[in-house]
């Protein structure tokens, strides 16, 4: 990880895999340099834009593009609907149509939606061409903008289509988030608590200090969220690409989180489905005899002044246990958590990093959060 401060940049470099690392460029009022430094980055390479209506209208392209790019594909509507198969056909055959070559960047402007679908199409157009993510929600600049997957939804399951695909580039402008509606920029916030949880105690300390702060989007607070975010989720995605072992603790909170998520017919956005499926974790490491009460105070606290939900109304015990045990990261039909042995640290559970959970500690922890 190499690090270097100019202003108020912070540049992060993630270690790929057997491939060339890469740079997350972390800043505010970055987008305007995006155009230049990708020209540096990859001469004589032709941009491609994908981006949707809400960036447009907020002023991003603009101020990304300024008169600049003139190819855009712009999403619509917006959102995860139109994370489908469909999208990513219209964006090759914009490609097409316009003779983009294997001399093409793909640059993705937006949130997880975007980044997923930009980063898919780059993926499989003419066999691979680079993709530059420029992530503007909370999720994406923590979450989906670093790692390399990308893909979109099938009519059955989400993400049924992917390909790992890492980007060439990262762009985290914070400045991005003042537009980002009140809801989606506080859900999305969790996976940074869930970051600082799994690994960094002191990074979580510094949420809990500065919550303020993070929810009046301060400059400050949100370079040190983005400078974190990007170095643990850097971190965990170099050691494990291909999600082997420790890429898993990644998805602490999800067990739960994922389940009443979709049982919830998507009214619970991600984040506020893995708030309740971290308060779970942390109920069931204590039931385990594993996890500290301190540490579920803690998160419980952190996640209630984020204003996120922390239990689960409306849905019924038996479908979450059966979801939970569909699961695609579940093992003989048995739910397995990812747990914390204290803040800050994962149980490794001999390398796997998931704990098969007995189904009663499971049952009882799912009375608990109100399933009915
Ligand atoms: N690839 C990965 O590793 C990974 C990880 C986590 C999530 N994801 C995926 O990410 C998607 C969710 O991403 P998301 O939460 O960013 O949702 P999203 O991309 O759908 O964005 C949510 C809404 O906010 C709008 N928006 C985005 N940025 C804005 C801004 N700066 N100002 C105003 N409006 C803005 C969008 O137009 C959209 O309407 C899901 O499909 C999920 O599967 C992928
Ligand atoms: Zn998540």
């Amino acid at each position: 990880m190499e690090r270097n401060m100019e202003g108020t940049t912070v540049n992060v470099t993630v270690p790929a895999g057997a491939q060339a690392s890469y740079e997350v460029r972390i800043g505010s009022g970055l987008l305007g340099r995006i155009p230049g430094e990708t020209a540096e980055l990859l001469p004589g390479a032709r941009p491609f834009v994908v981006t949707d209506a809400n960036l447009e209208k907020a002023g991003h392209l603009a101020a990304m593009a300024g008169d600049g790019f003139e190819d855009v594909y712009s999403i619509d509507p917006p959102g995860e609907s139109s994370k489908t198969i469909e999208t990513v056909e219209g964006i090759i055959d914009a490609m097409e149509q316009k003779r983009f070559g294997r001399d093409t960047v793909v640059l993705a402007l937006g949130g997880g939606t975007v980044g997923d679908v930009a980063g898919f199409a780059a993926a499989i157009y003419k066999r691979g061409v680079p993709c530059v993510q420029i992530p503007t929600t909370t999720v994406a600049q923590a979450d989906s903008a670093i790692g390399g997957k990308t893909g979109v939804d099938s009519k059955l399951s989400k993400n049924a289509y992917g390909a790992f695909h890492n980007p060439v580039r990262v762009y985290v402008d914070c400045a991005t988030l003042r537009t980002l509606d009140d809801r989606d920029y506080r859900a999305g916030l969790v996976e940074s608590v869930k970051h600082g949880m799994i690994m960094d105690a002191e990074y979580f300390g510094y949420m809990e200090a500065h919550m303020d702060g993070i929810l009046a989007r301060d400059d400050a607070a949100l370079l040190h969220l983005a400078e974190r975010n990007c170095a643990i989720k850097g971190r965990v995605v170099a050691e494990d690409p291909k999600e082997k072992g420790l890429r898993r603790i990644l998805n602490y909170g999800h067990t739960i989180g994922h389940a009443v998520e979709s049982l919830s017919g998507y009214a619970l956005l991600h984040g506020e489905a893995v708030a309740i499926g971290i308060v779970g974790a942390c109920r069931v490491a204590e039931a385990l005899g594993s996890g500290a009460a301190e540490v579920t105070a803690r998160a419980k606290a952190v996640l209630e002044k984020l204003g996120v939900p922390l239990r689960i109304e409306g849905i019924a015990k038996e479908p979450i246990l059966d979801t939970m045990r569909r699961d695609k990261k579940s093992v003989g039909g048995r739910a397995r958590f990812v747990l914390l042995k204290n803040m800050g640290e994962t149980d490794p559970a001999g390398g796997g990093y998931a704990v098969e959970v007995p189904a009663d500690i499971v049952d009882a922890t799912l009375s608990e959060l109100g399933a009915g």
